[in-house]
This record gives structure tokens, C-alpha cells and sequence, in this order.
């Protein structure tokens, strides 16, 4: 194990799973280890740092003093399309290349700590997708965290998978699946989990086939993970007690430092604090927008970076929001709709003229913090849900996949703030939940209750909390630990 010599930084080697959802809380999380005194190597797949550059511009990877980017080949063949990559494809590309770009990148920080050009890498911090990292950290003796950037309900999910292959309960038998009322098949034995069915559960197990991609991915990902000094969690103790309890009886060392958006927001530092990760351009014209509008009164629809609905979905979704005849601002990210193109009619444009703001993208964690939204349409990705709740703002979700199912369960029954959307969504389910949402009673519960986890997320991070605590810890046990 490398020790930071006198006067020399610590030097945490931080690698995301490249897809929006996991960069976005992995570089939060990486600031603030800068802000503690870190350097820091921040590692991308080419193809995101390609896109970084288009979206942020061409200097907005470089000329923070300590903190550099670098990248891996994600092994997929080289595409300039600024969208989501297939994430399949992904997995089995990185699990096959992952470990040799990986070991070569570390050999070659550890020729320029030699020259003197950056300090000895001391700590890997890696996504626990890519927990090949793990292998490479045991190999050169580097002490590695492993970063699971879903909740610790999604999380808890995953680590039962081994048990529902082995119990008989996936692969699924019947392609039914989705209609003959087998997912409602209640999972008693996961202690941890209340009123747990199998919908609630990740949905990587909705397979026929045991060789399926990513019910193997998990399993393999999650029995790394366990051999990596300590596990970090985007999430706080009171929101997720009892599934905290059970999941550390898997992996030990649990380190929950959520809402890592709250703790960033406390970091002193334009150039750092401007440092960003959106793959796609933001449209910063939805703020002022939002500037027009009465407090509370504005629904926002977002599906995050990976949903890809039908032409049809898009729709249901259009007609039922201009029908509830209130103010909406909806992200349409360029590759939402599969294959087909997003136009939505012109009478649609018509009737929603002034009330309705359409764009492609933008700085969601500002416009959930904003005065003006009421409500949010999600697809419940749990950054989405995470940041839903640090702003004090109700839910309705429409989980598409993998922890989103077990994030709406949680959202809709234990935590109070959510209302759950049928799949097959409809018009006037749509209408009917968002005119609940925003000027009914359960609307009006579920927004007190939210504030109620907005409070007790901000107590979790101030001086004494223990996000606050276990971020001091993770450091001072883990990340710069002298053994
Ligand atoms: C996915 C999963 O859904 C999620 O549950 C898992 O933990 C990580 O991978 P994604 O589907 O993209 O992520 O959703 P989400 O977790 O909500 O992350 C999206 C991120 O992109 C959020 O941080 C959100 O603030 C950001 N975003 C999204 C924007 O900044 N602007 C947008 O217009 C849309």
C-alpha cells in the first residue's frame, strides 16, 4: 500500500459506470474528496469524454489544479451519437476490457508519480458496475471503495438475486410474466424489506434465460463488491434504517453519505462547483421560465437518461398533462422515443401555448430546487427520487427499469411522497394523478411529508449528522488510512 509522503495529497483514482445516472453523484462525490485535500484522477469511458467536451465545451475538462480527467476504451465500437449506449452491451464490453484498460491506466499514474508529474495513486473509488476495478486494486495493492450509486433498497434487491436463482424464483418460467400476476408473488424471506413482491425487486430478474446478461452481471458485480475495503452509499440513515441493517450483514463496512447533493451544495468553490456532468447541453432558458410561474404551482416531467418510451406512451403522457390543465415544464431528451421521432402534434402545441415548456434537457437538481415546482412526474431514478426529496417536491412515478421499480415501492409506501402510474399509461390516469398531485389531499400529504425528508436529509448532512460524520469516517478510516 502507497502512503502519501509529507506535504503530498492523498490520490483517490475515481471511475464512474459511464452512463448520467452514476457520473453525476460519483463527481459530487469526487469534489468533495478535492475540496478535503484530494487529488484526484477522474476516469471516463472515451466515449463520455468525448461527449463532455461537446456538451460542456472544450476547456471544461482541464485547469482545475489536482483534479484531471482521464479515460478508458469502453471496448464498444466508436460512435459520436450523443446518446445513452446500450446498457447490455455495455456490461459484457467492460466486463471482457475493463480490467486490462484499467490495470494500464494505473501503471501509468504510477510512472508519472515517479516523475513527479502527480502524487502516488493512495485509493480507488469505482462504481459498483464496474467492480472489475476490484481485481486491479488487489493486484497493484491499492485499497478500493466501491461506490453503489442506486438506494439501499435497489441495492438490497440486487444482493438477493444468487437466492431467487437458487429458490427457483427467476429465470422466470412463463413469458406471461408481465400479465399473468406472477410478479405480484409476495418475497417473504428478505428481512430488511417489508411487503416485499417480485415487481418491487430490480428488474434484471424479468428473464427466461439463465444466461441472461445482466441477472449475471448484478450477481458477478455484487460478490466483487463484497471484497472491496468498504461500500459507499447516496443515501442517509433515518430515510432507509432497517434495509441499511440488513444490507450490512453482506457487505460490512457500509459508509452512507446522502444526499451527496446536499453536501456538495456546501463546497465553497466557483471553479470546482463549475466543473460539470451533463452529457447533454443544458437549456438554461427553463429557469427563467420557471421565474414566471406561481410558487408551487408547476409539474415537472423527467425520465432521466436512459427511459426510451413508445411513440404512443409520449402521447398518453402529452394529452394527459395538457388535460390537467396545469403549468408543466417536460424534458424530452433527444432519444426518449424509441425509434420513432418525438414530434407531438401541432394541436397539442396549441392548447398547451403558456402553460407548457418543452426542451431537451436541463439542470435538473435547479429546477427541482426552484419555488415555482409542485410536483414531478418521474421515472423514479433514485438520483431523481434523491433530489425530488432535497427539494421538498412529491412524486408520481412511472419506473422503466432495473432500481426504479424498488425506488417507487419505497417512494409510494414507505416514505410517503409517491403515487405510482400504471405502466400502460393512459390519458386520464395521467390527468386524474397530477390534478391529485398538485391540488389534492393525498397531493397535500405526500408534500408534507416530503418536507418533512427534506429536513431530516439537511440534518444528515450539517456538522453532527451522520452523512456529515461518516464522509470524515470514510476518509479518515478508508481512503487515507495508514495501516
Ligand atoms: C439510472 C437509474 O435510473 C438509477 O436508478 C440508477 O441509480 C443510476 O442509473 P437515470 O435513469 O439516468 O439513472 O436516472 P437518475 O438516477 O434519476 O439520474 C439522472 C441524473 O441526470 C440526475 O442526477 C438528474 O439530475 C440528471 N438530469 C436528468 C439532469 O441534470 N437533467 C435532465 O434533464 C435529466
Amino acid at each position: 500500500m502507497v502512503h502519501p509522503q509529507a506535504g503530498e495529497k492523498p490520490h483517490a483514482v475515481c471511475i464512474p459506470f459511464p452512463a448520467q445516472g452514476h457520473i453525476n453523484p460519483m463527481l459530487k462525490l469526487a469534489k468533495l474528496l478535492h475540496h478535503k485535500g484530494f487529488h484526484i484522477t477522474f476516469v471516463n469511458t472515451e466515449h463520455n469524454h468525448k461527449r463532455l467536451l461537446r456538451s460542456q465545451g472544450p476547456h471544461s475538462l482541464d485547469g482545475l489544479p489536482h483534479f484531471r480527467f482521464d479515460m478508458i476504451p469502453d471496448g464498444l465500437p466508436p460512435s459520436d451519437a450523443d446518446s445513452t449506449q446500450d446498457i447490455p452491451s455495455l456490461c459484457t464490453s467492460l466486463s471482457e476490457h475493463g480490467l486490462s484498460a484499467f490495470r494500464s491506466l494505473l501503471l501509468k499514474l504510477r510512472e508519472q508519480s515517479q516523475d513527479g508529474v502527480v502524487p502516488p495513486v493512495t485509493c480507488i473509488v469505482s462504481d459498483g458496475g464496474m467492480a472489475f476495478t476490484v481485481d486491479a486494486a488487489e493486484e497493484l495493492k491499492i485499497p478500493e471503495v466501491v461506490f453503489w450509486t442506486p438506494s439501499a433498497c435497489g441495492v438490497f434487491g440486487c444482493t438477493k438475486y444468487r437466492r431467487l436463482v437458487e429458490d427457483g424464483f427467476t429465470p422466470l418460467k412463463d413469458p406471461t410474466y408481465l400479465s399473468n400476476g406472477y410478479l405480484e408473488t409476495m418475497v417473504s424471506w428478505t428481512s430488511g424489506m417489508k411487503s416485499i413482491r417480485l415487481r418491487d425487486i430490480p428488474t434484471f430478474i424479468r428473464t427466461l434465460d439463465h444466461q441472461d446478461i445482466m441477472l449475471n452481471f448484478v450477481i458477478q458485480e455484487v460478490e466483487r463488491s463484497s471484497r472491496a475495503s468498504a461500500v459507499i452509499l447516496n443515501t442517509f440513515d433515518t430515510l432507509e434504517h432497517d434495509v441499511l441493517e440488513s444490507l450490512s450483514s453482506v457487505f460490512p463496512h457500509i459508509y452512507t453519505i446522502g444526499p451527496l447533493q446536499l453536501l456538495a451544495d456546501q463546497i465553497q468553490d466557483e471553479a470546482l462547483r463549475l466543473v460539470g456532468g451533463n452529457l447533454w447541453r443544458e437549456e438554461p432558458e427553463c429557469l427563467p421560465w420557471l421565474d414566471s410561474k406561481e410558487p408551487g404551482s408547476v409539474v415537472y416531467v423527467n425520465f432521466g437518461s436512459i427511459t426510451v418510451i413508445t411513440a404512443g406512451q409520449l402521447t398518453e403522457f402529452a394529452w394527459g398533462l395538457a388535460n390537467s390543465q396545469k403549468p408543466f415544464l417536460w424534458i424530452i431528451r433527444p432519444d426518449l422515443v424509441a425509434t420513432e421521432s418525438a414530434v407531438l402534434p401541432p394541436e397539442f402545441m396549441e392548447e398547451i401555448a403558456g402553460r407548457g415548456m418543452l426542451a431537451r434537457w436541463c439542470r435538473q437538481e435547479e429546477v427541482l430546487k426552484h419555488r415555482a415546482i409542485g410536483g414531478f412526474l418521474t421515472h423514479s431514478g433514485w438520483n431523481s427520487t434523491l433530489e425530488s426529496l432535497c427539494g421538498g417536491v412529491p412524486v408520481i412515478c412511472w419506473p422503466f427499469f432495473g432500481d426504479q421499480q424498488t425506488n417507487c415501492r419505497y417512494s409510494c409506501t414507505e416514505w410517503g411522497i409517491g403515487m405510482e402510474i400504471d405502466n400502460d399509461v393512459k390519458r386520464d390516469e395521467v390527468e386524474g394523478l397530477v390534478r391529485e398531485l398538485m391540488e389534492g389531499e393525498k397531493g397535500k400529504e405526500m408534500r408534507k411529508k416530503a418536507m418533512e425528508w427534506k429536513a431530516m436529509a439537511e440534518e444528515a448532512i450539517m456538522p453532527g449528522g451522520t452523512s456529515y460524520n461518516n464522509m470524515d469516517k470514510l476518509i479518515s478510516e478508508v481512503l487515507s488510512a495508514i495501516d
